[in-house]
Order: structure tokens, then C-alpha cells, then sequence
């Protein structure tokens, strides 16, 4: 079972920050997830919520800050503890450039098109551009901004966040996307659910998961992976 480095190794270091990525990578992670926004100017960005009001003291949304003068000023660190003050909220390409090409890129998209417009064609482009090459799967809980994805690449490898969508219309809508797996939370990842996925040929994946317990458990159901802030859960490290 592969284990997610979820943010990076957000329980050692503040998450979606290159020390959090950094960290995974020397602890070994074979795969790292992180949250994609973009700024005013179209600068794609790592970081979970909409503002970085939690890990920046900056109330001001994403969408409205332009990245040079304004987000790239914000320390992103110090909220976790003081020794990261230096840490400063990364773009995708920094995240790209500070993790190794064997490990798996699992890129979320916060929100499409309908709050970023063009986000998915500058993801996209990035993938093929900068990134081409990459091991990468694009998520998003928006399922529109995944079938924009789709259809501008029909290769890239697709994982359909559940959220509250009814199981029914996520497997009518994985199909139609060629997506590859189901993410789903902890709560959701019941026996009969992750059944019926395997049953329809989709990988499953959970987060978040942080304790030995819930992981041997999921890998007894047959889960695929697992997101975690604790990297040192993958006994294959
Ligand atoms: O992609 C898995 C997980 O990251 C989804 O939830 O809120 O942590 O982005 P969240
Ligand atoms: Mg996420």
C-alpha cells in the first residue's frame, strides 16, 4: 500500500511549504499530495485554504493577492512553530523543482474553473510543459475541473474526489472520466464501498490516515493508498 506524504510531511513541518515536501522526500516518501489555488496575476499556488488566513496570519483571498510584492511576501511557517518563519508560500513550479521525478505527484485542484477561470488549462499546460515527464495524478473534489482536464489531455491520470457526491453518480462520472482512482475520507472508506470500487476496476485511495491502526486496517480492505501527514507509516520506505 503507498502512503501520501498529505501537504507534504505536514506533521513535521508546516504543510504545503517546501520544507514539509522536503522533509517527505528525506524520510522517503514515495508520493506527495498537495492543494493547488492561483493569485490575481495567474500564479498557481501550493497551499490548502482559499486564504492564508490559518497558516499565514493573511486574511486576504488567494484570487485577490498578486504573487510578487504580495503572497510571495507571506511567511507560511512560523503558525507551526518558529524555526519555519523562513518558509514562504511555494508556487507548483517550486514544488516541482524541489522533489525528485521518481516520486508521484499527486496534484489537487481546489476549485476550477468557476473560481480560477483557465485554471485547468494552465495546469495542464504546466504538465506537459515544465512537468512533462513527471509521475503526476491530478485530483480535485470539483468535478467539473476534472472533466475540463480530461478534456484537454486525455492522458493525464485522473483521481475523482468523492466529497458528497452519491456513489452512483461518481461511478457513472469516473467511467466517463478514465479516472483511476476513488479518493475518499476515513469515514467514507467502508468494506462495501471500497468493494464496489475494486469491483469496477478503480484504485482506492484514503485520507487522511495517521495511525499504524487505520492504516493495517485499510491495507487488510485492500486500499491502494493512503494520504498521511506521517510519512514513516509506508514500512516500504
Ligand atoms: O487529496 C486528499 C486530501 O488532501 C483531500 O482533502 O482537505 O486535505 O485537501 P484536503
Ligand atoms: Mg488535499
Amino acid at each position: 500500500m503507498l502512503v501520501i506524504a498529505h501537504r507534504g510531511a505536514s506533521g513535521h513541518a508546516p504543510e504545503n511549504t517546501l520544507a514539509s515536501f522536503r522533509r517527505a522526500v528525506e524520510m522517503g516518501a514515495r508520493a506527495v499530495e498537495f492543494d493547488v489555488h492561483r493569485t490575481l496575476d495567474g500564479e498557481l499556488v501550493v497551499a490548502h485554504d482559499d486564504d492564508l488566513r490559518r497558516c499565514g496570519g493573511d486574511r486576504r483571498a488567494l484570487r485577490r493577492l498578486r504573487w510578487k510584492g504580495e503572497a510571495d511576501r507571506i511567511d507560511v511557517g512560523s503558525w507551526f512553530d518558529p524555526k519555519f518563519s523562513g518558509e514562504r508560500l511555494p508556487r507548483l513550479a517550486d514544488v516541482f523543482d524541489a522533489v525528485p521525478p521518481s516520486v508521484e505527484m499527486h496534484v489537487e485542484l481546489k476549485h476550477g474553473s468557476r473560481v480560477y477561470p483557465g485554471i485547468e488549462r494552465a495546469v495542464v499546460d504546466f504538465l506537459r510543459g515544465e512537468a512533462s515527464g513527471r509521475r503526476v495524478i491530478v485530483s480535485s473534489f470539483d468535478h467539473r475541473a476534472l472533466f475540463s482536464v480530461r478534456e484537454l489531455d486525455s492522458n493525464v491520470r485522473i483521481g475523482y474526489l468523492l466529497g458528497l457526491t452519491r456513489a452512483a453518480t461518481a461511478w457513472r462520472e469516473m467511467s466517463e472520466l478514465s479516472a483511476e482512482s476513488l479518493n475518499l475520507s476515513l469515514r467514507q472508506a467502508s468494506a462495501r464501498l471500497l468493494r464496489a470500487a475494486r469491483e469496477r476496476g478503480f484504485k482506492t485511495l484514503v485520507y487522511t490516515v495517521n495511525t499504524p491502526m487505520d492504516r493495517d486496517r485499510l491495507a487488510r480492505s485492500g486500499v491502494d493508498g493512503i494520504f498521511s501527514n506521517y510519512p514513516e507509516l509506508d514500512l516500504w520506505r
